[in-house]
């Protein structure tokens, strides 16, 4: 089987790594991938978004299977141009993409189904959003409506920041033409969580439960990224907590995507809070979440490209599933200055006999070797028989791991650690 995986992150690796493991896969290429990327699959120099650069590689190359795997190719199209030519996917069509491209479509959507979610508003019109803000609570959380890598959440604490953020979004366009539509929400709290599932559009088969860090800075201080590290399983997912969010949500969830004629096959995330009315969804991605695939799939058991021919086939209730009890712990060593501006292109040194898996994000090869190319660089993941030994073995590699300018947080895990004591 000759297969391509989309995309070029620390997320498209732990993708690749797995998919290896498969040996009926003969070849196997990403599309673009990355410096580190190219240690395990043929990397091709097309981007992510460049549909029709896809479709041809894939003609040319007759390829039998594609993993799209980033949030803007799946919302652009990319599955169904490549179903369009025969080859088989692992990511939903364009018309069930939407569940992320939109956050007004999924809100409703949650509304119409009683889905459980924050309150909330929607808006076209400036003045109308104005006017509504004086009259709920602060803090509320204003969202862009289309994919703003995942920067288009604002929460604000005051009326007047309030005020800002609608203006920066709907008449500065901050967030270009993701702005022209707004949704104002109740702020919740509680603890977050991420289930990441795999659904064939009528079963749905949730992974191993894990906590992302998204705040730039220990103590969950700073700017959001695209997460700074994570952990599985995550200790506020009870068996309790698993079973309400699979009769109130997860099933709900896709039922309602299969009536609305958007059948959801690929990987359907949750990203939700814990708050102390239940568990109620702050998201939906229309795929895998990065840094979390990099705790789930090292703990995945069965085989990956098994699981993904029987979601696009719509066999996964014929599927098993299985995951590893042990713990994950993946720390992110970015560049120092992100999500800021940053400098880059210093060499990285990777010590051989880690006793860790480094997922590459942002390098690129130079001269035999990789230097640093992007905001986050590496993904070290480490797995343990409990959190703390996960933990212990990441860090300790991570102090292995050398280049200029590299940050990472040094309390990944320290949340979940603190649960599980309580
Ligand atoms: P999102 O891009 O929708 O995942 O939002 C980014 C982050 O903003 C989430 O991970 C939450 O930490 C926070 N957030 C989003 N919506 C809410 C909400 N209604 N209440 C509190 N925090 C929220
Ligand atoms: N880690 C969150 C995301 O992938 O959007």
């Amino acid at each position: 089987m000759k297969v391509m995986v989309i995309g070029g992150g620390g997320r498209e690796h732990a993708i690749v790594k797995k998919l290896k493991e498969n040996k009926t896969i003969t070849e196997l290429y990403c599309l673009p991938g990355n410096g580190g990327i190219a240690r395990d699959a043929v990397c091709v120099p097309i981007a992510a978004v460049d549909l029709d650069g896809i479709v041809s590689f894939a003609l040319e190359h007759r390829i039998d299977y594609a993993v799209v795997a980033p949030d803007d190719p799946l919302a652009l199209g990319a599955v169904d141009r490549l179903e369009a030519i025969g080859v088989d996917c692992f990511g939903p069509r364009k018309n069930a993409a939407v569940i992320e491209a939109s956050k007004v479509f999924a809100k409703d959507l949650m509304k119409r189904y009683g889905i459980p979610t924050a309150r909330y508003e929607t808006f076209d019109r400036m003045e109308k959003a104005l006017a509504y803000l004086k009259t709920v609570p602060m803090p509320a959380v204003i969202k862009a409506d289309g994919l703003a890598l995942g920067k288009g959440v604002i929460i604000a604490k005051t009326l007047s920041e309030a005020e800002e953020a609608v203006h920066s979004m709907m008449a500065e366009k901050r967030f270009g033409r993701s702005g022209e539509r707004i949704v104002i929400e109740e702020f919740l709290e509680g603890p977050e969580i991420s289930v990441l599932s795999f659904t064939d559009g009528k079963t749905i088969v949730p992974m191993v439960s894990s906590m992302d860090h998204k705040r730039a800075w220990e103590g969950n201080t700073g700017p959001n990224t695209g997460g700074m590290g994570a952990v599985a399983p995550n200790p506020y997912y009870t068996p309790e907590v698993a079973k309400r969010c699979m009769e109130a949500i997860f099933l709900p969830t896709i039922r309602a995507m299969a009536q609305e004629g958007r059948s959801f096959k690929g990987c359907l995330y949750f990203g939700l809070m814990l708050t102390k009315d239940g568990p109620k969804v702050i998201e939906y991605n229309c795929r895998f979440g990065d840094p979390e695939t990099q705790v789930v799939l090292p703990l995945l058991e069965s085989d990956l490209f098994t699981v993904m021919r029987a979601v696009s086939e719509e066999q996964l209730a014929e599927c098993p599933v299985r995951f590893s009890k042990a713990s994950a712990a993946c720390v992110i060593l970015a560049s120092k200055g992100y999500p800021g501006a940053y400098e880059k292109g210093f060499p990285i040194s990777i010590p051989a006999g880690l006793d860790a898996e480094v997922f590459v994000a942002g390098a690129k090869e130079k001269d035999g070797g990789l230097v640093t190319s992007g905001g986050r660089v590496l993904g070290v993941t480490a797995l343990g028989k409990k959190l703390s030994d996960a933990l212990d073995r990441a860090y300790k590699a991570v102090k292995q791991i050398d280049f200029e300018n590299a940050y990472y947080r040094r309390d990944i895990g320290a949340l979940a650690l603190a649960a599980k004591e309580d």
